[in-house]
């Protein structure tokens, strides 16, 4: 079931459709981290991007969010090139964003709030976002006195209120216990679910990109490149007893095979760079 990723430069894009074409990306000589990126985001799908620590994940969110410029090749939106940072794409990192000082109530309508949007809105929006991630009832509460898994869910409505076309996550549950990462999941799944918001979700865990994606991109070792796309056809609404399904063990059996080469290939840079430090 693999999705082709080659760029086919004929082809019009869908609407609402992302897509990266042909693109490298280097910091300097020998620091080449991208090289020949080529893939697709499906407007209202779940895509999921794996690959090994370093090999470019975040470089590559940066480049669609706009904040960096690829040095070959295009990021393009709707058939657009992406130039610079929109609210059509926004990105929630792992680290908190929330302003400390603001309470959760204040901190979700803070964007729509500054670019002036219709207050009765805005709120209208906000309760609904707040609801639908569980976090009625703390809607005064400031950051500091929010558990870890709260604050990720606050940070993905904060963006969510902007209602942008495409949401990048740059391993958002990264760091939570596994009973928080669960929980985090179900929330996630129910989001995507019920806004229908194209969602790019970068994940180190196979697990985890085969349970709420609808395609998969794994990534070579640096410079990164797209070794494998795989298409997720498990059906929505998803649900935990997915993950005891015969495709789903399938479908993960696929996922460790294709990252299994590069693990091997990431571990044994890593012991050469050691060899040479000593
Ligand atoms: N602004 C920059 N200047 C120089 N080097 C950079 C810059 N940004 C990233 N790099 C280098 O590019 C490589 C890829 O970094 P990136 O953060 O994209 O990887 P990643 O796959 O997200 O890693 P991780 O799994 O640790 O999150 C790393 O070697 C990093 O040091
Ligand atoms: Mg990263």
């Amino acid at each position: 079931m693999a999705v082709t990723h080659m760029a086919r430069f004929e082809e019009i894009p869908e609407p609402g459709e992302m897509e990266l074409r042909g693109v490298y990306k280097s910091f300097g000589p020998g620091k080449e981290v991208l090289q020949d990126v080529n893939l697709k985001i499906p407007k209202g799908s779940f895509t999921c991007l794996c690959g090994p620590s370093g090999c470019g994940k975040t470089t590559l969110i940066n480049i669609m969010a706009g904040f960096i410029q690829p040095d070959i090749g295009e990021c393009l939106l709707d058939g657009r090139t992406v130039t610079g940072p929109s609210s059509d794409r926004l990105v929630v990192f792992q680290e908190t964003a929330l302003l400390p000082w603001k309470t959760l109530w204040e901190n979700t309508i803070y964007g729509p709030m500054v670019q002036g949007k219709d207050l009765m809105e805005v709120a209208e929006r906000a309760e609904a976002l707040i609801n639908m991630v569980g976090l009625g009832g703390f809607e005064e509460s400031y950051p500091s006195q929010l558990s870890g898994g709260m604050q990720r869910r606050a940070e993905l409505i904060r963006a969510l209120i902007n209602e942008p076309k495409v949401l990048l996550l740059d391993e958002p549950f990264r760091g939570l216990d596994a009973m928080t990462r669960q929980i985090m999941q179900e929330y996630i799944i129910r989001v995507f679910e019920s806004t229908g918001v194209t969602v790019l979700f970068i994940t180190a865990e196979l697990e985890e990109a085969i349970f709420l994606g609808d395609r998969a991109y794994f990534l070579t070792v640096r410079p990164a490149q797209v070794k494998k796309g795989l298409v997720i056809d498990l059906p929505r609404p998803r649900n935990f007893q997915h993950l005891t399904s015969r495709r789903f063990l399938e479908l993960e059996r696929e996922a460790i095979d294709t990252v299994d080469d590069e693990a091997k290939k990431a571990f044994s840079a890593m012991m050469e760079s050691q060899k040479t430090r000593r």
